[in-house]
């Protein structure tokens, strides 16, 4: 987010020498792309058993990740995402939880070795409102069946009235980008080859693997996975059964840490429901996260950021604002992640995504699963997060892009054109498919609202499956 008044986040640099980009073509066995959490994770296990692995990010920086703009929390409880894996029957949510618990402690292991520190932290799903507590009966439920050790608390360590919450203790909390940077940096070191800056353009199978085309040349490769968020393009139609979410994050200097409540520092907690606030501490600064939206549906992101300030100084004792940022995710139709393969039955590009804003131990835990499964030692229950593994649902979400798309084409036939001070006159239709894309005034950026491709001012693509810029006019 751009903002004029707050820093954004800090980075500790990855110092360690970036490879040339490629410039012919470059054959590796497994190519990676996407330097996430999600693509690091993958690389690591791949070249730790034995394969050729390249990493392509369009990147030029760690910082620019979901996974760098994340809240950091490492958590199995989730919110109250387990109440939607749950409805797949036990053995979902049986296997949803091992996932998360072995993504967990990959994590802590590796970046214990690393000496990034993963801070213990007890996760709480808080309500603040009596449907919300409806809702933690649920959780508590889908918690106790999956084995967690899970417990009711009347009240909780947050700020203003509750109505209960649910607690999970022994989690964790991390510094995202400080994770990310010392995981990108150990690849760097043990001669993975990760290309920052450099764009997948087209994902062609072919009858001996798959070919890239990048903006930088063509890779090719025999098995290709797509750590990239959505997929780029429209390759297997998958961004049609997912949802883009953009939510707001920001920092604090804690004014009068005497007036939290009592055991809030030992804890991170998010809300059961509307208005999410998902809050923790970390090295003396408080975080507050919330006001979601749906990428280029909102009309005015600015004011939700003036919410959420409005919200922590009336509920926080917080002095100067520091930090204020906005981040992206992709949630699904099934409510249960995708990680397998993109097509079925074609193991030769698998994907991974579809994490609903949790997806830090589920990166790992997909990184596990596609490493497993192109080394031939799958995991048990790899099966249950296959893109395929249950029909595609059509969802009101869908609907609702379709609405969208049809108001943005009557909207386009008025306004074709869109230009901002200083930046060069854009085409307003998003070169994905065909979305008409919304100014964003928060962030400066053109936003579609279909399947969530952000553009900077100037056109110059940003995030999402879209794979080029917006057209100058
Ligand atoms: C506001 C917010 C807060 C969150 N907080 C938490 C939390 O506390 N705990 C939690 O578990 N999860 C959290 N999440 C979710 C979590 O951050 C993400 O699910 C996770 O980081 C996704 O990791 P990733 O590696 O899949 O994607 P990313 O980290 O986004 O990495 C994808 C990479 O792919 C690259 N890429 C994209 N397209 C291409 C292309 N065509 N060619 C080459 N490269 C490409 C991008 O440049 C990027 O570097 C949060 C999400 C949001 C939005
Ligand atoms: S992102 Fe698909 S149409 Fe814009």
């Amino acid at each position: 987010m751009s903002d004029s008044t707050r820093e954004t986040t800090g980075a500790p640099a990855d110092t360690t020498a970036p490879a040339e980009p490629p410039r012919g073509p470059l054959h590796a066995d497994v190519v990676v792309v996407g330097a996430g959490l999600t693509g690091v994770v993958t690389a690591h296990l791949l070249a730790d058993g034995g394969a050729d692995v390249v990493v392509l990010d369009a990147g030029t920086a760690p910082t620019t990740t979901t996974t760098a703009r994340s809240t950091g929390k490492l958590s199995v409880l989730q919110g109250t995402r387990l109440t939607e894996v749950a409805r797949h029957g036990d053995d979902t949510l049986h296997h949803y939880l091992a996932a998360g618990k072995a993504g967990l402690a990959w994590l802590r292991r590796t970046l214990g070795d690393l000496g990034v520190p993963v801070e213990d932290r007890d996760d709480l799903t808080v309500a603040t409102t009596p449907e919300q507590a409806a809702v933690l009966d649920d959780v508590l439920a889908a918690g106790l069946r999956g084995g967690l050790p899970v417990h009711w608390e009347d009240r909780p360590p947050y700020p203003g009235p509750t109505h209960g919450a649910v607690r999970l203790p022994d989690q964790g909390q991390v510094d995202p980008l400080r994770a990310l940077a010392a995981l990108r940096a150990r690849l760097r070191s043990r001669g993975v080859r990760l290309h920052d800056g450099v764009r997948v353009r087209q994902v062609r199978r072919t009858s001996s693997g798959v070919a890239l085309r990048t903006t930088r040349g063509t890779v090719v490769a025999d098995r290709v996975v797509l750590a990239t968020g959505t997929p780029p393009g429209r390759l297997g139609g998958l961004f049609l059964r997912l949802h883009a979410g953009r939510s707001l994050l920001t920092t604090w200097d804690v004014a009068r840490p005497e007036d939290l409540p009592p055991g809030f520092g030992a804890t991170m907690s998010i809300t059961a429901g509307s208005p999410v606030r998902s809050l923790r501490t970390a090295g003396g600064l408080l975080m507050v996260g919330g006001e979601g939206y749906t990428v280029g549906r909102e009309p005015d992101p600015a004011a939700r950021l003036a919410a959420l300030d409005a919200w922590t100084r009336e509920h926080l004792p917080v002095g100067g604002a520091r930090h204020a940022w906005a981040a992206q995710d992709y949630g699904t139709d099934t409510g249960v992640p995708f990680v397998g393969p993109v097509t079925p039955g074609d193991d030769r590009v698998l994907v991974a995504t579809g994490y609903a804003k949790w997806g830090l131990t589920t990166a790992a835990a997909a990184g596990l699963a596609l490493a497993g499964r192109l080394l031939g030692e799958p995991e048990d229950w790899g099966p249950a997060l296959e893109p395929w593994a249950r029909p595609a649902r059509p969802t009101t979400a869908a609907a609702a892009t379709f609405a969208e798309q049809s108001k943005g084409w009557a909207c386009a036939v008025t306004r074709p054109a869109g230009e901002r001070a200083g930046a060069r006159r854009v085409s307003r239709v998003c070169p994905h498919l065909g979305g008409v894309v919304r100014w964003n005034d928060q962030e400066q950026s053109w936003d579609c609202p279909v399947h969530g491709s952000r553009f900077a001012a100037d056109g110059a693509l940003l995030e999402g499956p879209a794979t080029e810029a917006l057209a100058p006019r």
